[in-house]
């Protein structure tokens, strides 16, 4: 199943190149029978793909260096410093990759709570976010932040994410998201609200189901990776 022909991703989103290597790594997650030793460790390399590209966006600044031969090499460092954020619970699955690529790397934490019916974020009164627990690194204003959440299925508690990183004086630009999956409703309705925030996906899917799944996808990531029901 594919259906994604006629979508045209907006420019501030990045797919990863679709290697067959990718393809394959997707086939055994998405995979129904795959058991959960073999998700986690195949979405693990997926995963270091992606945080992989994400820092590809951060400034660099020219850089030589002299090599072992004594002669000069032109390169690059990279500027500006970064933390993660994880959106709990899926999220959460991604931090050890963005360890494994940045050592010692800042990692904070935002849980928005989600109506099983609507399945977008509770919202206690008008516009105001039932978020009950958000942990961040004090000086994250003057970083580049690498948001972390494995689907992109609605968007809504990406955005509601956003939202609190903004109101922590993060700026907007300065925020790369990573998803393995997105899908079209969600990407076009992120994009729209916050056309600055950098999207870095591993495959586009087709829709989204009356549940709020995307489809294909992989079934719930978080139940997956974290072997819960
Ligand atoms: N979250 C998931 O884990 N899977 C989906 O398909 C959508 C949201």
């Amino acid at each position: 199943m594919s259906g994604t022909e006629n979508y045209k991703l907006p420019e501030q989103v990045k797919i990863l190149t679709q290697t067959t290597q990718l393809k394959g790594l997707m086939t055994i997650i998405r995979c129904k029978e795959t058991p959960r030793a073999d998700f986690i460790f195949y979405a693990d390399r997926i995963i270091r793909l992606l945080v992989e590209e994400g820092l590809n966006h951060l400034p660099v600044v020219d850089k030589n260096v002299l090599t072992p031969t004594n002669a000069e090499y032109n390169g690059i460092a990279f500027e500006g410093r970064i933390c993660g954020v994880s959106i709990m619970r899926a999220g959460e699955a991604m931090e050890q990759g963005l360890r494994e690529c940045c050592r010692s790397v800042r990692i904070g934490k935002i849980l928005i709570q989600r109506d099983e019916e609507t399945h977008q974020p509770k919202v206690k009164k008008k516009n105001e976010i039932d978020l009950y627990y958000a942990k961040l690194p004090k000086d994250i204003a003057s970083r580049y932040v690498l948001l972390l959440d494995p689907m992109l299925a609605t968007g809504g508690s990406a955005m509601q994410a956003v939202q609190v990183l903004l109101d922590n004086n993060v700026k907007e630009d300065h925020i790369i998201f990573l998803n393995l999956i997105g899908s079209p409703e969600g990407i076009d309705a992120f994009v729209q609200r916050f056309p600055k925030v950098k999207i870095v996906i591993g495959e586009l899917d087709a829709c989204l189901n009356e549940e709020k799944y995307i489809i294909p996808g992989c079934g719930d990531f978080g139940c997956r990776y974290f072997g819960t029901d």
